[in-house]
């Protein structure tokens, strides 16, 4: 039997004065302090080029902290501060590792990559020179882990050289959202759904991430990337994953990540038939969102590019359940409302036995699960409008509101726990990101050939008119009341 892990005595968080760290990652470790959730000896230390000493770092993070968490709150902050340090250094060189190095002494340790992923296969092997990947270490990695799967597979290559696979855990923040893990619970601690979770009654599925913020001042990182690998790759990839794996046999990590990899195995190449149609991309020029009248991308980044801000595409998922079943992707920066959802429509009624009135009335059965901005699952049932009047049918949602007046946790306290406690379940094996990155290589692979610059949408709006066809062209059409 595997022995148990020793208990992590400091967290290392390079590129501790970034955007990430700032705006996730220690406000997820002061709430979790808060909630007396973190292990009682527990340092955290930040690291980043910047020389800095201990006082103006920890009083940097109150800062963030109060912009966050309108607080914080005294005593907490008294416990949550005493836990911070700070230790300049460049992970690119290892020379300028040792004083971290002797700080850390042989104290199991995480080493969170709050950093350009470029720099993950340089930071790993800086770490391996300085001694300090020791074998209780762990290290986190964020997404997008490479921008295709030549590149992810050369970092995952150079990760495993300093850490074995079992100390590496890839973050994608959806995993961390109490909805998302809601969906296994949804799907495997109920009987009710699992014998019409198949071809034979759910006509197509859709997911939809949609956010009301442009690209704003992360342009450089987003113009290299765009939404299909920015957004597609890993969270709408997860998501439809757990829509569709198979029950695996435990709730231990590698059943479940194994049921994930075989879906997306049977994920039908984009161009394996030939049909070029089944992808629109877009980018948002001026329009108005919220009542505000905002920029278009390409005064944002001061050029053209054509890096798509927008992506709705038809995935096939090639096995036994889903043979037939459409799952339509979509996400965009500068849409209407911002909104992640996944609805699971129904087939239609094989027969109606209602008169031509009520027909009218019919509406095909939906799941819909909400993630964002509210978490809600509501199942869309018909039922007879009460009165004397004829058969009328109206289409009422069952719903479990989520939300129960509990403050809404970060995805990231989730995630950092799990690090800590060992626990990868919620993390993406290198497997998955590879066959993720294959899959997405194709539909860049079939833009280059059959369309190569995205149409242009007005921010505020549901994407290109395109995007409507994907759906029309079968007689469907997206959720968006
Ligand atoms: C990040 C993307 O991974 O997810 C961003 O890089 C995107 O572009 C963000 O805005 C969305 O996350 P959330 O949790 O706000 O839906």
């Amino acid at each position: 039997m595997a022995q148990p892990s020793p208990p992590i005595e400091r967290l290392v968080i390079f590129g501790a004065t970034g955007d990430l760290a700032g705006r996730m990652l220690l406000p997820a470790l002061y709430f979790l302090d808060l909630d007396g959730l973190l292990p009682p000896g527990l340092k955290i230390i930040g690291s980043a080029r910047a020389p800095m000493g201990r006082k103006a770092y920890v009083e940097r993070v109150r800062k963030t902290l109060a912009d966050r968490t309108e607080g914080p709150d005294e005593a907490a902050w008294a416990r949550f501060s005493a836990r911070l340090d700070y230790c300049p250094a460049d992970v690119a060189q290892p020379s300028t590792l040792a004083v971290l190095a002797e700080t850390l002494g042989d104290a199991p340790t995480v080493y969170y990559l709050a950093l350009s992923p470029s720099l993950y296969g340089v930071a790993c092997a800086a770490l391996d020179a300085a001694g300090m990947a020791c074998r209780e270490c762990r290290i986190v990695l964020e997404k997008p882990i490479g921008h295709d799967l030549e590149s992810s597979r050369a970092i995952n290559a150079k990760v495993a050289r300093a850490f074995e696979e079992r100390r590496v855990f890839r973050v994608d923040h959806y995993l961390g959202k109490e909805t998302v893990q809601n969906l296994i619970a949804l799907r495997f601690a109920n009987t009710l759904f699992e014998p019409l979770w198949n071809n034979l009654a759910i006509d197509h599925v859709q997911i939809t991430i949609a956010e009301t913020d442009g690209v704003g001042e992360r342009w450089g990182y987003y113009d290299e990337y765009g939404a299909l690998r920015d957004m597609v790759q890993n969270h709408m990839l997860q998501l439809l994953c757990l829509v569709a794996m198979e029950p695996p046999a435990d709730s231990g990590a590698d059943s479940i990540r194994d049921e994930k990899v075989k879906v997306l195995k049977s994920l039908r190449r984009f161009g394996a038939n030939g049909d070029h149609s089944l992808s629109v991309r877009g980018q948002y020029r001026a329009g108005v969102v919220g009542n505000q009248a905002v920029k278009g991308y390409a005064e944002e980044t001061g050029r053209q590019s054509s890096t798509e801000t927008f992506v709705a595409l038809r995935a096939d998922i090639d096995n036994w359940r889903w043979a037939g079943v459409p799952f339509y992707l979509r996400t965009g920066k500068r849409m209407p409302e911002r909104r992640t959802q996944i609805v699971i429509q129904f087939k239609c009624l094989p027969h109606s036995i209602f008169g031509p009135k009520a027909r009218e009335d019919l509406i095909a059965n939906r799941l819909v699960i909400d993630l964002q901005p509210d978490e809600d699952i509501s199942l869309l049932l018909m039922n007879r409008r009460p009165g004397l009047a004829g058969t009328r049918l109206q289409a009422l949602p069952l719903s479990l509101s989520l939300a129960g007046g509990a403050r809404r946790r970060i995805a990231y306290e989730r995630l950092l726990l799990d690090v800590l406690a060992d626990h990868p379940a919620l993390f993406v094996r290198h497997d998955e990101v590879e066959l993720a990155w294959a899959w997405i290589d194709a539909v860049a692979a079939s833009w280059t050939d059959h369309d190569p610059a995205p149409k242009s949408y007005a921010a505020g709006g549901w994407g290109p008119v395109g995007a409507l066809a994907l759906l029309e062209r079968s007689g469907r059409a997206w959720l968006d009341e």
